[in-house]
């Protein structure tokens, strides 16, 4: 990526020639909305995917509440097997409770573009989803293109009212966080820069971006500065427990340092020594998986065997999990 790719004017300019249409970086849509989903489902208190779970079994060897939570399940399924008219109406009832779940969870998209992620998204069921980017042209047309799916969406007054409504502040100027923030019946495509959300703090439980941390890498002549205001801007809109999920073409050493760099020493995050520490550890020859800082439970750090579509000889792309504490 060359460094133009990071200002507005550049992006402006870019989603001006762009057609009606949709275009998506890095992935195959089918693994990012996978991986999307399979976080949004963890965060509704449903399991990860199958391969994931298997994953987390042999990483953590189970914790108490996943071996209550499994032995639970099997004898739910003992229910099953005394009474399938019952255990079939209790589980589209269940089904239908998680599909609300989902429908209902808070979720942020950071640097949309003009992805199909986004209408992938809300087609398997994520409808109080909400998706900013700071190209103003680019905004405009990902409304377009939703309403041509026959969706309504919201223009800006109405994401801004909306935004409003979403925000309560207090005396002290903390905006408090919402009880349902975000109306489930339309996405919302806002113009906004990720270094500054006009969002209240905890609001979201899923914030995710594929591509946007490494473009703003690229912003400024203070790069790190840019990165560490997204992801401290991450970190603030996510509620205790919630997900930041990224899809980067870089590995740990030159990306996992921004969410370890979140939370200052005066804010309860390390000294800049133990930060360093934390980064000089992921340069190693077997590197954790995942770490754990002052400001997230993990961060969890795949190398998807995936070229990126613009890298074809990059063996991989980059997905970083970390859940906030
Ligand atoms: C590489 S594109 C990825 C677009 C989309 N996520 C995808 O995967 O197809 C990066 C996007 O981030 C947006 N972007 C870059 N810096 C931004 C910033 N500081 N605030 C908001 N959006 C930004 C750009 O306008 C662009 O749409």
């Amino acid at each position: 990526m060359g460094a133009g790719l990071a200002t507005s004017e550049w992006w402006e300019q870019y989603y001006r020639q762009q057609h009606d249409t949709y275009w998506d970086w890095y992935l195959p849509n089918e693994i990012v909305v996978r991986t999307i989903l399979d976080e949004a489902r963890a965060q509704c208190g449903g399991a990860r995917g199958d391969a994931e779970e298997d994953e987390d079994d042999q990483e953590a060897g189970g914790s108490d509440e996943e071996q209550e939570a499994s032995s639970a399940a099997s004898s739910n399924a003992a229910a099953a097997a005394a009474s399938p008219a019952q255990s079939a109406s209790s589980a589209s009832a269940s089904s239908a409770d998680s599909e609300s779940r989902l429908a209902h969870l808070p979720c942020l998209q950071l640097g949309c573009g003009n992805s199909e992620v986004t209408a992938d998204l809300w087609e398997a069921g994520l409808r109080s989803m909400r998706n900013v980017d700071f190209s103003v042209e680019c905004i405009e047309r990902m409304r377009v293109l939703q309403r041509s799916k026959g969706w309504r969406c919201a223009d800006q007054s109405e994401a801004e009212a909306a935004a409003a409504d979403a925000a309560t502040p207090t005396s002290g100027g903390v905006v408090a966080a919402p009880a349902s923030p975000l109306p489930a019946t339309w996405p919302l495509f806002e113009a906004m820069d990720v270094r500054s959300l006009r969002y209240p703090s905890s609001s979201f439980s899923l914030v995710f971006d594929k591509g946007t941390l490494d473009c703003v890498v690229l912003e400024s002549a203070d790069s790190v500065a840019s990165a560490r205001a997204m992801l401290r801007e991450v970190h603030r809109v996510l509620r205790p427990g919630g997900a930041s999920v990224c899809f980067s073409l870089y590995p740990p050493p030159a990306r996992a340092r921004f969410w370890i760099d979140v939370l200052a020493e005066d804010e309860g995050g390390e000294s800049q020594q133990e930060k360093d520490e934390l980064c000089e550890v992921l340069q190693a020859d077997n590197p954790p998986a995942i770490i754990q800082t002052a400001a997230w439970q993990s961060i969890r750090m795949v190398a998807l065997d995936c070229s990126p579509l613009e890298l074809p000889n990059q063996a991989h792309t980059y997905l970083y999990i970390a859940i906030k504490r």
